[in-house]
């Protein structure tokens, strides 16, 4: 088995496995290893042929292989390139890698609207981690930022335009979770888009999906818009028998009243099974799940400050749901 070292940290991986890979492999042996694990906006472990459109995963390496120890000319997607025996890749450890990889937050933000304050993802955002650890001050960019217009994708998703960074991952989700393709990304360069086509797939029994792999709030839950900010939510581990898919969920409650439902994410932000679309947003009465517990987010985000224990969740579950001018106000924030 190829041995790789990342950062000066060195593991034995199966033949085939990425750099990417291997580096969540060595997060997941030691978490104190965790910083030679590259960013990764686009790959994601459960959807096929995702990868290679970020950039923000890129690595050097510095030694091909034992056989041909030639460093790599240019910095390579970890996502998209394999592992060789005596490879040897800096992450975190080259200054010149580092201003490439800020170099594509740059590019990334060139279009994205610094409207975290009002946007449903920000605290659970993989783009606002980035620019925070690999943002610059100030933008170089001077001509006008593209806009669009808010898409009600159905009755359940809002698609924001402005804030998507086209990392593809909804149309995989749509194009392998859903049935039939009538979806994607129109257009080239600078003017590519995901097409509204995408309406098209609502009606699948999976395209709720579609928010839980969004990086950033380009695709949001229409039924839980503007109900709260995430991290005044308390997640619980919540299951359910469900006939179409695990019924396995997150369900992010405020009080008794459960705000949304989303599929359970693992370390790397990434969901661990699919969930349909009947248990994300038909069941939001506390009755129809069988909560197991608070849900330990592993991330460096501002969600993972809520401690919550099981004492202080059986306070919280009996708490008042909000009052209502905060509920006229959320309805009125929704509406608009
Ligand atoms: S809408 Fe979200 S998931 Fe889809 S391409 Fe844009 S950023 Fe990626
Ligand atoms: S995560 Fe590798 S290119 Fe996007």
């Amino acid at each position: 088995m190829p041995k790789v070292t990342i950062d000066g940290v060195m593991i034995e991986v199966p033949e085939g496995t990425t750099i990417l890979q291997a580096a969540r492999m060595i997060g997941e042996r030691n978490k104190a290893d965790r910083h030679v694990v590259p960013p990764a906006m686009c790959y994601y472990t459960k959807l096929k042929t995702s990868g290679g459109y970020c950039r923000t995963c890129i690595v050097k390496v510095s030694k091909g292989s034992d056989k041909d120890p030639r460093p790599m000319p240019k910095p390579v997607a970890s996502c998209r390139t394999n592992v060789m025996d005596g490879m040897e890749v800096q992450n975190t450890t080259d200054p010149a890698l580092i201003d490439a990889r800020n170099g594509v937050v740059e590019f990334l933000l060139i279009n994205h609207p610094l409207d975290c304050p009002i946007c449903d993802q920000a605290g659970e955002c993989h783009l606002q981690d980035l620019s925070y650890e690999n943002g610059k001050e100030a933008s170089r960019y001077e001509f006008e930022r593209r806009t669009f217009d808010p898409i009600d994708i159905g009755e359940t998703i809002k698609l924001h335009m402005t804030r998507c960074i086209l990392c593809y991952r909804c149309v995989k989700v749509a194009d392998q979770l859903t049935d039939g393709r009538s979806h994607g990304v129109i257009n080239r360069g600078d003017v590519s888009e995901i097409s509204t086509y995408i309406s098209n797939v609502i009606e699948n029994d999976f395209s709720g999906n579609m928010i839980d792999v969004c990086p950033v709030g380009a695709l949001t839950d229409r039924t839980f818009r503007f109900a709260s900010r995430v991290w005044f939510t308390n997640p619980q581990d919540a299951h359910r028998n469900c006939d179409k898919c695990c019924g396995k969920v997150v369900l992010w409650m405020k009080g008794a009243e459960v705000l949304r439902v989303t599929g359970r994410k693992d370390q790397w932000g990434e969901v661990e099974e699919f969930i349909c679309n009947t248990c994300r947003f038909e069941k939001k009465d506390l009755a129809d799940w069988k909560v197991e517990g608070p849900r330990q987010i592993d991330r460096h985000s501002v969600i993972s400050q809520g401690h919550y224990n099981l004492e202080r969740k059986q306070a919280l579950l009996t708490t008042p749901a909000p009052n209502v001018p905060e509920l006229a106000r959320n309805k009125e924030l929704k509406e608009r």
